[in-house]
């Protein structure tokens, strides 16, 4: 099968990337990534290793897709490229709208020309809006986006969904939960905190810490694409969750305890609070579909941070060195001031 991924050089995509270089040999596997200040080369394996894997460095929403996708007889497309942090789409809607949204069209009318036979487009959690306690988001739960990230993330899934509706366009679309793991650009909640902890800075708490977000390990993420990728039926919405929940204060403590030690507790000595993030949704609970069982992943939360701490412990510096700790998130201050 002729694969092409896009978005492999940040967090998700190239975990995806890997495990499809793992587990199917005869997969030919085209990765195309603009390497935005998210986007790292060193996230995928040395293309030249492999005489089944090609890289190109540019943007979806460049014509030069319908190349790439003629040239390598693409039959699959997965696309992880995206503008993912919501902080930053409250800084500059634009760019969402621009990839997440046009970017994303020119890329399924070159896909619609070059006859693919699916179409995956991983949207998130976000699209479904904050739930209150007890209730979990089914995949047809209303759409109710409330950040620029989230909303274009939902204009595409119905942009999607029409073109399957009105072209029969082979789409699925996946949403998972937060992610973590390694190679996850220190923007998000986890990878953060634990950065700003190995460099003795403060982490960063949004307002009093309440909202709770669902957390899926981005290893058992990628296992459920690639399930959802081979199973999946043309036209499905899929919700990829793992019934772990938990609120910002609780996973910061988490990760406190884990890199600093078990006695540690979240005080002034480890958090610096800011303004919570406008918008700010209090809470995020998936109910998944048959094709991803969630249930058995609720136990290993905590091996898992674990695993992704040591990570970032042997690699972070290496892997990153120009990551500016507080270059993302003190400009939340700006929008607050
Ligand atoms: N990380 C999460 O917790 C999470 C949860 C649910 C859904 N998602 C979705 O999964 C997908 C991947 O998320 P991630 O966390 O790996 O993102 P990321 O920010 O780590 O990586 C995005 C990648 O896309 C590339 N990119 C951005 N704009 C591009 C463009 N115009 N053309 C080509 N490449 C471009 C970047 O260079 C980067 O390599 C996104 O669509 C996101 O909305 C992420």
């Amino acid at each position: 099968m002729n694969i092409l991924v896009t978005g492999g050089c940040g967090f998700i995509g190239s975990h995806f990337i890997k495990r499809l270089l793992r587990k199917y040999p005869d997969y030919n596997i085209v990765n195309v990534d603009k390497l935005t200040y998210a986007g790292n080369i060193k996230n995928i394996p040395p293309p030249q290793d492999y005489n089944n894997f090609t890289t190109y460095t540019f943007d979806i929403g460049d014509t030069y897709i319908r190349s790439i996708l003629k040239d390598h007889e693409i039959e699959v497309v997965v696309n992880f490229a995206a503008e993912t942090h919501v902080d930053r789409s409250i800084h500059n809607p634009v760019d969402f709208i621009q990839t997440d949204i046009v970017g994303l069209i020119n890329l399924v009318q070159a896909a619609r020309k070059a006859k693919v036979r699916r179409f995956v487009q991983i949207s998130t959690d976000e699209v479904y809006g904050s739930l209150p306690v007890g209730f979990e988001a089914d995949t047809v739960a209303r759409l109710n986006p409330t950040s620029p990230y989230s909303a274009s993330k939902a204009s595409a899934d119905i942009l999607l969904l029409s073109y399957f509706k009105t072209y029969n366009f082979p789409v699925l679309i996946v949403r998972p939960c937060n992610n973590y793991g390694p190679n996850q650009y220190p923007e998000k909640l986890i990878p953060m905190c634990i950065t700003r902890l190995l460099e003795n800075k403060r982490m960063i708490l949004h307002g009093d810490g309440d909202e709770v977000r669902e957390y899926v390990y981005v290893e058992d993420c990628c296992r459920a694409i690639d399930i959802i990728m081979h199973k999946g039926f043309d036209g499905n919405t899929f919700n990829v969750g793992s019934g772990v929940r938990r609120n910002n204060r609780e996973i910061m403590s988490a990760v406190l305890k884990e890199v600093v030690c078990n006695q540690a507790r979240i005080g002034e000595e480890y958090v610096k609070k800011v303004p919570n993030r406008p918008g700010n949704d209090s809470r995020y609970a998936l109910k998944c579909n048959s094709l991803w069982k969630s249930q058995f992943l609720r136990s290993n939360f905590k091996d898992r941070l674990h695993l992704t701490i040591e990570w970032y412990k042997k690699n972070y510096k290496d892997w990153w060195p120009y990551v500016d700790l507080d270059a993302n998130i003190y400009k939340d201050e700006e929008y607050l001031r």
